[in-house]
């Protein structure tokens, strides 16, 4: 067997082995999918400045998250229905995660529930990823379960008031295999996806169950209802980010929900420096969209994040065998990682803010007006 090395490995067997419509969900972004390039091809933008001749012998790639000790700075993003690219699905990436010392963000819309997540990985940091229904109550239960269960923090999205232009869902009338469910939910609820109507069972399901009328007011009605920290997932721009610091938010995650929602907004590596200047250390700023690599990582941390996420990546990890697979990508990205700070001349990379500097990087146009 061929050996299986980097991420795009295991992105080119999930993608030749995945039922086209899983596939395309997973893999697609909205509209003409300008913003799902540019996510990665961003990245090659920046050009790394590395330093040598300082003893890098000795490394350490751990890093605290609100408080939280976690092994490296990359950690697993929130993404919906994970039992399609595998049975064990959220459980078994839950667990990778916990065996890699980092974090794992159980999305609302799971295949399987909060408490069985809990169940696999009862030592591993854990948060949960928060779509707000209509019906408060239904957020509520949600909510009083993830506390239970012993989750960390809420992640609340805020690009999803209805779900993108997503061409390929709407031509397949994507819908969630007849085996599986929504495992938070029961009746309607868990059910209404598994057929779909018109085009994307999901858009159908959001349009008709999430609230669109979602403002900053519901985020002081969530930092009321929790004790919980809040992190806002889908900051693209310093005004919202500045919006989140005065609203008490622990933390932000720079995301465009993996260009899913609106085409043609920034590459996430691109709209963070913005932001993370805005807001300097008075929240915890994280960033998520095309990170494949660790010199993405090492991007990303240059350019004001403390923490980064990956949605796909896993579900490629997934995809090739359960949790095996999972645990292969985070190892392998965990390897890249720590490589890349030390040939950048880090032998630390999060212990304290002088480790990383903005002078790590440099955008590429800088060469060209030399
Ligand atoms: C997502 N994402 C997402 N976000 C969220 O807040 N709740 C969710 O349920 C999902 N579901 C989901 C499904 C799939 C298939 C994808 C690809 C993405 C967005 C996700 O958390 C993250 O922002 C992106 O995946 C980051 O981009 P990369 O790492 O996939 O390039
Ligand atoms: C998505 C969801 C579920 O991007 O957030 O498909």
């Amino acid at each position: 067997m061929a050996a299986y090395i980097c991420v795009e490995d295991y992105e080119k067997y999930a993608l030749k082995h995945l039922p086209p419509s899983v596939r395309d969900y997973y893999k697609g972004g909205a509209g003409e999918e300008y913003s799902l390039k540019w996510n990665r091809e961003a990245f090659k933008n920046y050009r790394i400045r590395p330093r040598f001749l300082r003893d890098v012998s000795k490394r350490d790639i751990s890093t605290t998250v609100l408080g939280h000790k976690v092994s490296m700075p990359l950690g697993v993003a929130p993404t919906a229905m994970q039992r399609m690219a595998h049975p064990d699905g959220e459980c078994a990436n839950a667990r990778a995660a916990q065996t890699a010392g980092t974090i794992f963000i159980l999305s609302t819309i799971s295949t399987s529930s909060i408490e069985e997540v809990a169940k696999a990985a009862p030592d591993g940091i854990k948060w949960f990823q928060l779509y707000i229904y209509i019906d408060r109550n239904v957020t509520l239960n949600l909510i009083r379960r993830a506390e239970r269960a012993g989750f960390k923090a809420l992640v609340l999205t805020i690009d999803a008031p209805f779900f993108g232009d997503r061409r390929a869902d709407i031509k397949n009338k994507f819908a969630l295999p007849s085996h599986l469910r929504f495992a938070n939910f029961e009746d309607e609820l868990s059910q209404r996806i598994n057929t779909a109507k018109t085009g994307s069972s999901l858009n159908e399901y959001v349009t008709a169950l999430f609230d669109a009328s979602l403002s900053w007011d519901d985020v002081k009605w969530l930092k009321r209802t929790t004790t919980l920290p809040i992190i806002l997932k889908g900051i693209l721009t310093a005004e919202d980010a500045r919006l989140a610091v005065e609203n008490g938010v622990d933390g932000i995650i720079v995301s465009n929900h993996g260009a899913r929602q609106i085409d043609s907004v920034p590459a996430t590596i691109e709209a963070l420096p913005e932001i993370s200047k805005a807001v300097g250390d008075q929240v915890e700023v994280y960033m998520d969209g095309g990170v494949t690599q660790g010199i993405d990582v090492l991007k990303a941390l240059a350019l004001g994040a403390k923490m980064v996420f990956f949605g796909r990546p896993m579900l490629w990890g997934l995809t090739y065998n359960g949790e095996k697979g999972a645990s292969a990508i985070l190892e392998l990205m965990k390897r890249e990682i720590d490589l890349a700070f030390a040939l950048t001349g880090k032998s630390k990379c999060c212990a304290s803010l002088k480790d990383i500097t903005r002078d790590m990087v440099i955008h590429a146009s800088y060469y060209s007006c030399l």
